[in-house]
């Protein structure tokens, strides 16, 4: 296993002639990796001839100092799990001084319109951090593929968007969620949870599961209803928001329409801890 602390070095590396004309496949994450991290591993690794993963904390995505500056680092525990896919995954691992070259600032993005809704309403500038960071992971790796997991639907969409119009050659690929037993989206904030609360927290996609299920007879407005007064009854989780929205623009769904397809979506604070999750409806 190959670990590059610096976007020089890699690019060296990548650049070396027999390397540029293999497919590169990509997994963009934060670290602190699951099962859900290790899946867009497997796939990318049997997809491409090289892959590589980059881990880093992105400080310019996140809207709130306390989520940075509690987001676990686990770089040696992630090391381990990534060989437990393959050997040959290289590991991006580099500071914020070597991406950022003293200019924490993002760029600004139109996304058209997808980066108002549900996260970009509550995480103001959280897009144009994600927009900063992983173009220059694609400008630094150049992948074939790049592959994101569908628990942060929003963001893969606007990946897709950006990568539209920037015309920037790399097939984005979304990759399924992955669950804990009790049905809680995997995600490396669930580090953070003490264990009642991780058992507690199986109710998020015990509700969007019933949503779902509403979602087959009832109008929207019934399960907006309904999923209000069911976090009303949850003295120890605070929702956020709950939405159904078009998959592709991403709108709110209003009433109804059978040609659409919709998904819903839900971010839940459990003792200052945000979690998301979302699902389909038809
Ligand atoms: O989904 C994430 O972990 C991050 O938003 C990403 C895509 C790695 C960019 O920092």
């Amino acid at each position: 296993m190959l670990l590059f602390n610096t976007q020089n070095e890699l690019i060296s590396y990548l650049n070396s002639t027999s390397n540029r004309e293999m497919s590169v496949g990509l997994v963009p994450t934060m670290g602190a990796l699951h099962e859900g991290h290790l899946s867009l591993l497997s796939e990318a690794c049997q997809h491409n001839a090289i892959v590589v993963i980059s881990i880093f904390v992105n400080p310019t995505q996140f809207n709130n100092p306390e989520d940075l500056s509690k987001y676990p680092k686990t770089l040696d525990k992630d090391i381990e799990k990534i060989k437990t896919v393959s050997d040959d995954i290289i590991v991006f691992a580099p500071s914020v001084e070597d991406i950022y070259r003293g200019e924490m600032v993002s760029e600004h993005f139109d996304f058209d319109g997808l980066e108002n809704q549900m996260e970009g309403k509550f995480r103001p500038g959280h897009f144009n951090g994600v927009g900063t960071i992983v173009k220059r992971l694609f400008d630094i790796v150049k992948p074939t593929n790049a592959y994101f997991g569908e628990k942060d639907f929003q963001q893969l969409q606007i990946i897709k968007k950006m990568v539209e119009k920037l015309k920037i050659p790399v097939t984005i690929v979304g990759c399924p969620i992955y669950r804990e037993s009790n049905g809680l989206a995997m995600s490396s904030r669930n580090e953070r949870l003490s264990a009642t609360e991780r058992k507690e927290a199986a109710i998020i996609y015990k509700t969007i599961s019933q949503a779902q299920n509403l979602f087959k007879t009832k109008s929207a407005e019934v399960v907006y209803e309904f999923v209000i007064k069911t976090f009303e009854k949850q003295s120890n989780f605070e929702l956020e928001y709950f939405e159904i929205a078009d998959e592709t623009t991403l709108l709110p769904c209003i009433r109804k329409n059978k040609t659409k397809k919709y998904r819903a979506f839900i971010a839940v604070f459990v003792n200052k801890i945000r979690l998301i999750d979302t699902i389909s409806l038809n």
